[in-house]
């Protein structure tokens, strides 16, 4: 008998998959286009997630499937470290111009989000001669080995899976409204190099310019600041790692241009190819070529579909003005969300609007920072996908609801997935 309900995948899947492994919502997906998606059994979605951040230019969107199967039509593989091909080559000589500075860039390109941090790592031991790296509380950078011991949330990130790399060492992430102050975590940092570790055995910081799975907690640009100056006062090699904040998501192509600052070393993924499986790491020539032929790369390193893929994304975002449509996207949820928060200023404690379509909303009891909801936030997510919406949560403390629409939405689907949002309000908080 051939199965076609969600609630029965679901099943096959339990028995299947590993549970580390889960799914936010039992909802099969049989096809999609833009910012919206229809499951196995006809329902309806409007996309608020966008594959965690990855489907910018949309679900299927024209311009960049016709690229890929035209590419298909050619060739699927060869390994870019035997025979390589154009597009990569394309590729990241435009990545070179993208990357903020005026510094000369090179790139390499990888597969998954986790691979192009673990490789700015070994790029910046390669370059420093030297063994520690600092990240922040709060922090995700992967799910791979050294990602996750640079990652600093435990649940459900770390748990059960010790010992972690050796010398990594993390700091406290300024987030005012937790109460820690760019001072603050300055301070610590400073301490660290007094207690921890030497700044001359730092190879690298890295940092997110938004704290992604942390909370969509912005760094404020005094911050980035301040780290460029740091770094460049001990020799240590500043990453951004801008896998979620990347590639015009933030109102700017890359995220660190709001502190206009110039990382040695981007982390660049999710967003880059429309839903295929690329990452780069973009940066300073000297500092890049530091590792030894062959000491970099993968199989399916820069596979040409991506490569293509990428592109055909890269077209999109200056045809359609997708860089300043975001700042326009964020705009709109901030005003709708403003005012669900004027109806419930209890439960929505925090809104983050301000780094264009990378959007989220902090859920707490009473009003009070110190008293997150996190059974609010499973709530509501829970009855929005029931009602046709796909929302993502996040944050350290399990309360946030975030936003990462694609940004070729338009403005009726948001206020659409926005009226469904406050629907949700109401018949959970009543
Ligand atoms: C900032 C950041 N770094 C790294 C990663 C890891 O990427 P991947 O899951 O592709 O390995 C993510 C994924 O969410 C991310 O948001």
């Amino acid at each position: 008998m051939s199965i076609t309900n969600n609630g029965q995948w679901q099943s096959r899947k339990d028995a299947a998959f590993a549970r580390g492994q889960g799914n936010l919502a039992p909802v099969f997906i049989d096809h999609a286009a833009n910012a919206e998606m229809w499951d196995v059994d006809g329902n309806r979605y409007i996309d608020f997630g966008s594959g965690i951040a990855v489907c910018s230019t949309g679900h299927t969107n024209p311009k960049v499937t016709a690229a890929v199967q035209e590419q298909l039509q050619r060739f699927s593989h060869t390994c870019v470290m035997v025979t390589p091909y154009s597009s990569a080559v394309e590729l990241a000589e435009k990545l070179n111009e993208l990357a903020p500075g005026s510094t000369p860039k090179k790139t390499i390109f990888v597969t998954t989000g986790a691979e192009a941090v673990e490789n700015c790592v070994k790029i910046a031991r390669a370059h420093t001669g030297r063994r520690g790296v600092i990240a922040f509380n709060g922090g995700f950078h992967g799910r791979t080995m050294l990602a996750m011991g640079l990652t600093g949330k435990i649940t459900p990130y770390k748990n059960l899976f010790g010992p972690f790399p050796a010398e990594i060492y993390h700091a406290p992430y300024p987030v005012e409204y937790h109460g820690v102050s760019v001072e603050d975590s300055l301070k610590a940092l400073e301490m660290l190099f007094k207690v921890d570790i030497a700044p001359s055995d730092v190879a690298a910081i890295i940092v997110e310019p938004v704290q992604g799975e942390g909370g969509f907690y912005p760094a404020p640009n005094e911050f980035m600041q301040a780290l460029r100056t740091m770094c460049d006062e001990h020799g240590i090699v500043l990453i951004a790692d801008e896998i979620q904040t990347g590639f015009g998501r933030t109102g700017k192509f890359f995220c660190s241009e709001y502190a206009g600052v110039e990382p040695d070393l981007i982390t660049v993924a999710k967003g880059v190819a429309g839903g295929f499986p690329l990452s780069a790491v973009v940066g300073k020539a000297d500092i890049m070529d530091a590792p030894l032929p062959g000491g970099l790369g993968g199989t399916y390193a820069g596979s040409p579909i991506a490569c293509t893929a990428a592109l055909a994304v890269l077209d999109l975002i200056a045809e359609e003005n997708l860089v300043e449509r975001a700042g326009k996207i964020g705009s709109l949820f901030a005003a709708r969300l403003s005012e669900l928060q004027g109806l419930y200023p209890g439960a929505i404690g925090d809104i983050r609007a301000d780094r264009g379509a990378m959007i989220a909303m902090e859920l707490v009891k009473n009003g009070d920072a110190d008293q997150p909801d996190p059974d609010l936030t499973t709530a509501l997510v829970t009855l929005a996908y029931q009602r046709g919406l796909v929302l993502l949560s996040c944050g350290v403390r399990g309360n946030v609801i975030r936003f990462l629409p694609a940004l070729t939405i338009s403005d009726e689907l948001i206020n659409e997935g926005l009226n469904i949002v406050m629907g949700c309000f109401e018949e959970v908080l009543k």
